[in-house]
């Protein structure tokens, strides 16, 4: 069914992410008559262009990105017709807020507007204030807030005090996109509805976990914000990465009620045993790709990719040991990775569990692995160990997969995270995102991280692009006897 009615405002409009993923997802939810055919999607941003100018742009975009099977065109003019725009820079008190305004109260003030912030996070501030000075923060309003919030958690406090003078907690959004994907929320699924799982879930069943976010694509053109006090470890890790170590970790809530899921996410934050800066030795490894080969093509350095004569001691990659100082967890090392340019795209969860204690067959048992596959190849699998079904005089192990391939058995197309995270700010269900007490956890854990290396205490290592990272994120398992799955 569609949901309410509502008015989406974006800032940043012409922008990479709302091109290449807000419009696309909107269409797909409207195209599932989830959107009403009177909702709005208002785009603003300082280019001077006129209404049917930033139709074409969006119709554009939704060719670019858009699989023509799912492009009828009657549907395409039909989404178009609910795009308007208006040329006005938010963070400026004296803009063009009078055709915003204008355009507004077409519509009774209680329909629900999203003032979608797709821009710098050093403007979200000035943005709020510019709509509380003008009055466009009616009850009926929300506003999204992208990540990164911050680059570390003052920068991150600066900005949540003020959004927060002008938006209650419970209307502020902000997104992670990893929570808005379908397996990062079967995680909840998976555990807390499948006790063969749940059972198992501590330091007694389980050796060690490790959760990967490997891409192949570089920095592309986004150059500009992963340099300048960025890089992977605030890119990924901070977020996306820890969230999904949460869901992965956190005790069973008591309900699926927004608040008690968060509350439970934020238990786990606040367990994470501190990195202090001088240990960032040992417990990290971060590097930075060097020219390789990915896919079959050779691609340059990140330098190279920056542009001529620039030198960085940014990380594309991280690998660090983290620890959750809890019942539950003790002694269970969560390893964390992403990067660029790595062999494959691929974000996954793995739990290692522990070897059987003793064996009575001609070879030792494997240890279980359970695998969950976040993307892409959606799906789980669980090796387990079974007869050699050669006969032989003796009874020989072998292992196997049970295997499900989410797309084989339901049958469906994945949509993108973004389109149920659009129509969830819009339900005002806020399940899936990030409260302030979050944030502010997980920098804090983030911060001495950045502290450490920024004194150098851990060497920044290359690595060739497309391989699995640097030489220094075997050696962080390699202590303690594990191995990163691709090693397994
Ligand atoms: C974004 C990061 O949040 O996530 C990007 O800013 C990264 O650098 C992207 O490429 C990865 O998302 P996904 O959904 O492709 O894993």
């Amino acid at each position: 069914p569609p949901v309410d009615t509502f008015d989406y405002i974006v800032f940043g409009g012409t922008g990479d992410l709302t091109m290449r993923k807000l419009l696309p997802a909107l269409y797909y939810r409207f195209r599932d008559g989830q959107v009403p055919t009177d909702a709005r999607i208002i785009a603003t941003a300082r280019s001077p262009l006129s209404r049917e100018e930033y139709q074409a742009r969006a119709q554009q975009a939704l060719h670019d990105h858009i699989p023509a099977s799912a492009l009828e065109a009657d549907t395409v003019s039909r989404f178009i017709n609910l795009l308007y725009y208006v040329s006005l820079n938010g963070a400026e008190a004296q803009s063009n807020w009078a055709d915003l305004r204008a355009l507004l109260d077409r519509e009774p003030a209680t329909r629900i507007r999203v003032y979608y912030l797709a821009t710098s996070p050093a403007l979200y501030g000035q943005i709020c204030e510019n709509l509380s000075k003008q009055g466009l923060v009616t009850e009926q309003s929300r506003v999204v807030l992208e990540k990164p919030i911050g680059t570390d958690l003052d920068s991150a406090n600066a900005i949540n005090d003020s959004v927060g003078r002008h938006f209650p907690e419970n209307h502020i959004f902000r997104i992670d996109h990893y929570l808005g994907k379908e397996t990062v929320q079967n995680l909840i699924a998976l555990r807390f509805a499948n006790p063969v799982f749940e059972r198992l879930w501590t330091s007694d069943a389980i050796d060690y976990v490790q959760i990967t976010a490997a891409e192949t694509v570089g920095v592309e053109g986004r150059g500009a914000y992963y340099d300048n006090k960025s890089g992977c470890l605030r890119d990924m890790i901070q977020n996306h990465l820890l969230q999904v170590l949460c869901l992965v970790a956190m005790d069973p809530p008591v309900s699926l009620d927004a608040d008690s899921v968060r509350n439970e996410k934020l238990k786990v934050l606040h367990a994470l045993k501190p990195i202090n800066p001088s240990e960032v030795a040992i417990y990290t490894s971060r590097g930075q790709y060097m020219r390789g080969h990915v896919n079959g093509q050779t691609v340059g350095s990140y330098l190279e990719d920056l542009g001529e004569g620039v030198t960085s001691e940014t990380e594309t990659f991280v690998a660090l040991k983290a620890e959750i100082l809890s019942w539950r967890w003790g002694n269970v090392p969560f390893y964390l990775r992403s990067g660029k340019r790595m062999a494959e795209k691929c974000s996954e969860v793995v739990i290692q569990f522990k070897s059987a204690p003793w064996t009575i067959f001609a070879n030792k048992p494997a240890a279980n692995r359970l695998i969950i596959r976040i993307q892409p190849d959606e799906g789980v699998m669980l090796s387990v160990s079974t007869k050699d079904p050669t006969p032989t005089d003796s009874l020989t192990l072998r292992e196997a997969d049970i295997n499900i391939e989410f797309e084989k058995a339901f049958n469906i197309r994945y949509p993108d995270s973004y389109e149920r995270l659009l129509l969830d700010v819009v339900r005002g269900d806020p399940i899936l995102f990030i409260r302030r007490d979050e944030v502010e956890a997980a920098w804090k854990w983030i911060d001495p991280i950045l502290q450490g290396w920024s004194k150098n205490e851990a060497p920044l290592e290359p690595y060739p692009a497309g391989t699995w990272g640097p030489e220094g994120a075997r050696n962080l398992l390699a202590q303690s006897g594990h191995l990163w799955h691709e090693d397994m």
